[in-house]
């Protein structure tokens, strides 16, 4: 049980550490939550600081979701829903995180990286339409959207219902309660597009 607690403590510490915001300050001595759109993420890190660290914060990100699915794992073989839970800690952490004010990003590039440790081939069709409509549009929020709803359709689908889809679906809530300012400028049609500099 001890265990257990300590992998979802870890996941969330591990989530927490915004490489974002880490980024921005050691190598720009600026807080990336006041620049752009003001969120700690990849996309924003692009936008403000350019395409080595935008894609260096991507792949960080990603590999937080890698290994915290990984702490569940290894923490506890025989708990079966570990891995979901050390998954859900580490996206609440980057979103929420204990270490910067609980002020942190949005969780799609550390829900690539847990989701796709969890269930490979759903998050691969889910991520494809997701890339594919970022190529066309140029809005990275939508396909951030399109990736968070087709993951637990996807899974529900290929896999069924249990711990992966019901994390996958709050994850899923989580992507849409980040993403509500987002959402407002889709609508208005006033969204950043990729490669463009206003925030
Ligand atoms: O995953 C974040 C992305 O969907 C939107 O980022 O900075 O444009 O709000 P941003």
């Amino acid at each position: 049980m001890l265990t257990t607690i300590l992998a979802i403590a870890a996941s969330y510490a591990l989530g927490s550490v915004s490489f974002s915001i880490l980024i921005a300050r050691y190598f720009k001595g600026i807080d990336i939550r006041h620049h752009g759109s003001g969120n700690a993420g990849a996309t924003n890190t692009l936008r403000v600081l350019g395409k080595g660290p935008g894609i260096a914060v991507f792949v960080l990100d990603i590999l937080k979701g890698v290994a915290a699915v990984w702490i569940g794992r290894l923490a506890a073989p025989d708990v079966d829903w570990l891995p979901a839970v050390c998954a859900l800690a580490v996206i609440a952490g980057h979103n929420w995180p204990i270490f910067f004010r609980f002020k942190g990003g949005k969780g799609i590039a550390t829900m690539i990286g847990a989701m796709a440790s969890l269930a490979f081939l759903p998050s691969l069709y889910a991520g494809i339409i997701a890339i594919a409509l970022v190529a066309i549009t140029r809005y990275v929020s939508l396909g951030s959207l399109i990736f968070a709803l087709l993951t637990p359709l996807s899974i529900y689908l290929l896999i069924g219902i249990g711990p992966i889809f019901w994390t996958a679906a709050v994850l899923c809530v989580f992507a849409f309660v980040r993403h509500r300012s987002n959402l407002v400028k889709l609508f208005k049609g006033t969204e950043n597009k990729l490669g463009s500099k206003k925030p």
